[in-house]
């Protein structure tokens, strides 16, 4: 298993070994704070919004000795049309890693192309590997075994969904996808997750039916609107009104189920007695952002 100097743009380039050795690291190493970073510079560059991301990565980078330089897409040259190969081989010169949030993850990939430090992929339109290790992690500690769990993520095909069902696919759980029609995951995401479910023997099911949230042991769910899709905001909200994580629908999960969002949160896709109540366990999932990125950069740097 060979870490060092890898990107981390999707968790599809990790074998199950390997996805399951960065959330044990996390778990193990989760309080540890040491210099291993000391003298070297993680840049962060983001072109669009982010609270956990950002602040996660920054603190996790302070922990382990190293320091961070946070950058503005539209106060770098970038915004006056640099190109992206000539931004990742500048870049490559000055730092020791970089971790990107993008709008589209094919411009991620030529940046990674490009750059001769590992890129980490901090959200793009197609997935947020980031966020998923994490939340693994949360899951492990809150519910013990991955593979007896019954996880059931309710909304888009959308880049946290993605990563999800990829991450599942690979570790052979049983993962559904709850969704209307017509926002199922993009036929690439779908591929991958047929294959890899052909090895694994995981189950992936993508159902636009709410009543197969029964007995789920875990339930997730995201923003209706994700960042870049304000245009569609009307039709959208319409199109999952349905889709909404109340009392009423939590009553079919598993008595002792968890609640689970990555955050930032709307008042659309769940209920505020469901959010604040008992079985969530988002602030663990966002504080477990921290510790699964510092193994990750502990892996990789
Ligand atoms: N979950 C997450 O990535 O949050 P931010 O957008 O605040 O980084
Ligand atoms: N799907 C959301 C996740 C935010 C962390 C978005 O892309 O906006």
């Amino acid at each position: 298993m060979e870490f060092k100097n890898r990107h981390l743009l999707s968790l599809k380039d990790f074998t199950k070994e390997e996805i399951l050795k960065i959330i044990e690291t996390s778990i193990k190493e989760k309080y540890k704070i040491e210099d291993i970073l000391k003298g070297k510079t993680i840049g962060l560059l983001f072109q669009k919004p982010s609270t956990r991301t950002r602040i996660s990565f920054e603190v996790a980078v302070n922990q382990l000795g190293g320091r961070s330089v946070y950058m503005n897409w539209s106060e770098l040259q970038l915004s006056r049309k640099e190109s992206l190969k000539d931004t990742a081989k500048v870049l490559s010169r000055y730092l020791n890693a970089l971790v990107a949030r993008l709008f589209k993850h094919s411009e991620l990939l030529e940046i990674a192309e490009y750059s001769t430090i590992p890129v980490i992929n901090g959200l793009t339109d197609l997935y947020h590997p980031c966020q998923i290790l994490g939340d693994l992690q949360t899951i492990i500690e809150k519910k013990g075994d991955l593979k007896k769990q019954k996880i059931v993520f309710i909304g888009d095909g959308n880049n946290v969904s993605n990563s999800l069902l990829i991450a599942s696919s690979i570790l052979g759980l049983n993962t559904k996808l709850i969704c209307p029609k017509g926002y199922e995951p993009p036929e690439s995401v779908l591929n991958i997750i047929k294959n890899n479910e052909r090895i694994s023997n995981a189950k992936i099911t993508i159902t636009n039916n709410l009543s197969e949230v029964e007995d789920a042991t875990v339930i997730y769910t995201d923003v209706w609107v994700s960042m870049g899709q304000e245009e569609e905001t009307t039709k959208r909200i319409r199109d999952f009104a349905e889709y909404k994580v109340t009392e009423k629908l939590v009553k079919k999960a598993a008595p002792d189920y968890i609640f689970m969002h990555c955050l930032p949160r709307t008042a659309y896709e769940v209920d505020d007695e469901v959010f604040y109540g008992q079985h969530s366990v988002v602030w663990d999932q966002a504080e477990n952002r921290l510790h699964v990125q510092k193994a990750i950069l502990r892996l990789l740097v």
